[in-house]
């Protein structure tokens, strides 16, 4: 049987806070290079569907919600039985482990990289894609916990630091900014790029479904829709063992679980007045483009 790799004690040991390195100018740890060059001979199919996020902007979410769309219907048992992770494996950790050996059709399939990153099959074979991405603030308050509770990324460190090396761009899969403008652009230019937003999701989860169905061409009836919406609430996948990542023990859920808060506007409790300003300021001369716009709050 094929294991999440952090789900492997003697890998754990190994990859215990790394620390970052410079990877093609993107900051990155082992874990996620140690395998490049499978990863970037992957062989994409043409129904893959990948889902691209800067770590923490609602990849479970949407992963989630694909899972249930394709399969809820046809293989039930799979949702209560197999954790997300397997699933939808995470591309630069699972290759040639998971990933590659999927048995569905579509594959669904993770993860972080920036744009640039992504394998060239998937553009050849032009896969569907769908971006997820989070307000800067709380995408930033997430990770911090993120990187508190998970013993395989670097560590944390204080808030004050960490906001720093947010802005700095020091971060595992580099810079926030970098990030959601190169899936952006890239949107321009490849029609099969689905790009949204974490804020709109908690608007109107509904709304957000229907626009994903439409983009990868399922029709579900109103039932079924009503019964994704509810079983992708928080508080059901914060409860959810398969969807909570209880069962990864790279994660000290003692320090923070990993389904924290699911909010907008959390940046709040942690950004002092001067750190907003100062933020405020730096995003201004990053965030150039006029028709990326992002809501940190609603
Ligand atoms: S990861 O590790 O990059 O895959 O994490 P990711 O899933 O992208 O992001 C985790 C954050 O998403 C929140 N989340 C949700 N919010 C609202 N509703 C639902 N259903 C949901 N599922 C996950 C999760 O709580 C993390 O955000 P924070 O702000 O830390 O709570």
């Amino acid at each position: 049987q094929t294991r999440h790799p952090l789900r492997e004690t003697a890998l754990l040991e190994q990859c215990k806070h790394c620390s970052l390195f410079d990877f093609h100018g993107v900051g990155m740890i082992p874990i996620f290079t140690a395998n490049w060059e499978n990863v970037q001979n992957f062989q994409a199919r043409p129904d893959d569907i990948v889902i691209a996020t800067y770590p923490k902007a609602g990849t479970t979410w949407v992963s989630q919600i694909l899972d249930l769309l394709y399969f809820g219907k046809t293989s039930p048992e799979r949702l209560t039985s197999l954790p997300i992770y397997e699933r939808v494996p995470f591309l630069e950790m699972t290759i040639p482990n998971l990933a590659d050996k999927l048995p569905t059709t579509p594959r669904l399939i993770k993860t972080h990289f920036p744009v640039q990153f992504v394998p060239k099959s998937f553009w050849e074979q032009n896969c569907r894609m769908i971006y997820v991405a989070r307000n800067a603030k709380d995408n930033m308050v997430s990770y911090y916990h993120f990187d508190l509770m998970n013993n395989a990324q670097p560590v944390a460190g204080d808030w004050n630091s960490y906001f720093q090396r947010f802005m700095e761009g020091d971060m595992v899969f580099g810079p926030w900014y970098d990030h959601v403008n190169g899936w952006w652009k890239k949107k321009q230019t490849h029609s099969n790029i689905h790009y949204m937003f974490y804020e709109d999701m908690i608007e109107d989860t509904g709304r957000e479904i229907e626009k994903l169905c439409s983009f990868i061409g399922l029709s579900p009836s109103a039932e079924e829709k009503e019964m994704i919406k509810t079983g992708v609430q928080f508080d059901n996948m914060k409860k959810n063992k398969m969807t909570n990542y209880s069962t990864l023990p790279v994660m000290d859920f003692q320090v923070s679980p990993f389904m924290r808060k699911g909010k907008v506007g959390d940046w709040k409790n942690y950004f002092t007045v001067a750190q907003n300003e100062e933020f405020d300021e730096d995003y201004k001369r990053k965030m150039k483009d006029p028709t990326l716009h992002f809501r940190c709050e609603l």
